[in-house]
């Protein structure tokens, strides 16, 4: 029998993109398929592009965990906040309605959350000791918290507000595009940022991601903090690859009992 692999669903603003993850080398299994989001991204727009995806990849990953990630904060399985998603997810019971429309036992969690657990297990936090501070720098700013190898789920440290702003709307990488600012113009306003986080925290490592992390060199070279800051590596994977891992060694409970 072939073998299968779980599936990893990344749900963004502005597409929903999946592929079948081989966790021993944190890589995809297929080719990626990736459908725009609906324009109304309700969950049961959104519901119906991710049974695509799954029915996409059904012989890859037969009989095998799927994992899904939103821009939301989830707890116990509902749907906290909404981060360029429709705001009708807020309230929604993410893990029934995806595990009844698909039809298999579904782990829900925030993108990046996702994105750390990928870069702690396969890219730039893997092994590292203590506190690891994952920041996505994007349309807002995704924050995922790793604790001596273990996810503290749903930091929302994008949100500090920093000198009377919240930190996101200032240093998120869709500010640099908005205020049209220079690397250097940007690298100040994500020193602010970090400081202000390293001084809460005091990481032992911090790394950076998103799609601009591709151009870390114009900026990280910039930035001055206690800690080691680094780009991501696993770059637009991260979402899916994360998503795969977390529904299979960490299954939300209505997961784990239907599949059981
Ligand atoms: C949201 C987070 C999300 C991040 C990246 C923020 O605005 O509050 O939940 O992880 O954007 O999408």
């Amino acid at each position: 029998m072939a073998k299968t692999y779980p599936l990893g669903v990344d749900v963004g603003g502005s597409g929903i993109k999946g592929a079948p993850v081989d966790l021993d080398t944190g890589e995809f299994a297929a080719e990626r398929l990736r459908i725009d989001t609906p324009k109304e991204s309700t969950p049961d727009a959104v519901a119906d592009v991710i049974a695509q995806i799954v029915d996409h990849f059904k012989d890859e990953t037969k009989g095998q965990p799927i994992g899904v990630t939103l821009p939301a904060v989830i707890t116990h399985g509902i749907v906290r906040t909404a981060a360029n998603i429709d705001s009708s997810w807020i309230g929604t019971n993410i893990d029934e309605l995806l595990s009844e429309r698909l039809g298999h036992p579904v782990t829900v969690l925030n993108d990046a959350d996702a994105a750390g657990v990928a870069e702690l297990h396969y890219g730039a936090a893997r092994n590292a000791d203590g506190l690891v501070v994952m920041t996505t720098l994007g349309t807002g700013i995704g924050t995922a918290l790793l604790n001596e190898g273990a996810l503290v789920r749903n930091s929302e440290l994008g949100h500090l507000e920093i000198d009377g702003h919240d930190a996101e709307r200032k240093a998120a990488d869709s500010a640099r595009d908005r205020d049209d600012l220079s690397w250097q113009e940007w690298a100040q306003r994500l020193q602010r940022y970090y400081s202000h986080v390293e001084d809460l925290l005091w990481p032992d490592l911090i790394v950076v991601g998103g799609g601009v992390s591709k151009k870390a060199d114009k900026f990280l070279p910039l930035l001055h903090l206690r800690a080691p800051i680094v780009a991501a590596q696993l770059q637009n994977a991260a979402g899916i690859v994360g998503a795969a891992w977390q529904a299979t060694n960490h299954p939300s409970s209505g997961a784990q009992a239907k599949s059981s």
